[in-house]
């Protein structure tokens, strides 16, 4: 039985097929959909999302992206935003029939990240 997050969220390949479902979830979210709709390189994104989520998780990937500050600088993404972004992930982790332990585990480490991205 796994132990570390990320064995719990299925290593790298249930962390891709979550982002997938994450992605999916934003762009049918009409609070954030026209954000992801102009993202000029969604695969690239993705990635960068898994490896972010597999390095935060206790993976043994490294993170090659952008910092969340950066990432997200000049966005001017809101609150509303940020709690429906994190509304959809929490609805794709139930979709992959995770354990309340784990998604709780997952949404106190992006709620500990919400200063990095909200309008900054
Ligand atoms: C919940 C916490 C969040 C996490 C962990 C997160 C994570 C990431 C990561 C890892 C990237 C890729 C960075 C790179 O390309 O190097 C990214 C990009 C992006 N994020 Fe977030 N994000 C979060 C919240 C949000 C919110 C609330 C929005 C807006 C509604 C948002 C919009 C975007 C967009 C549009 C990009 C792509 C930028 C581009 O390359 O064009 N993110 N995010």
């Amino acid at each position: 039985m796994g132990t570390t997050l990320y064995q719990r969220l299925g290593e790298s390949a249930g962390i891709a097929r979550l982002v997938d479902d994450v992605i999916a979830a934003h762009l049918a979210n009409p609070i954030v959909k026209t954000r992801f709709e102009n993202i000029k390189d969604l695969e690239r994104t993705k990635k960068m999302a898994t490896e972010f989520f597999c390095a935060g998780a206790g993976g043994p990937q490294a993170y090659t992206g952008k910092d969340m500050l950066a990432a997200h600088k000049g966005m001017n993404i809101s609150e509303q935003e940020y709690l429906a972004v994190m509304d959809d992930i929490v609805g794709a982790m139930g979709k992959n029939q995770l354990d309340d332990g784990t998604k709780n585990e997952v949404v106190g480490i992006l709620y500990s990240l919400k200063g990095h991205i909200i309008r900054v």
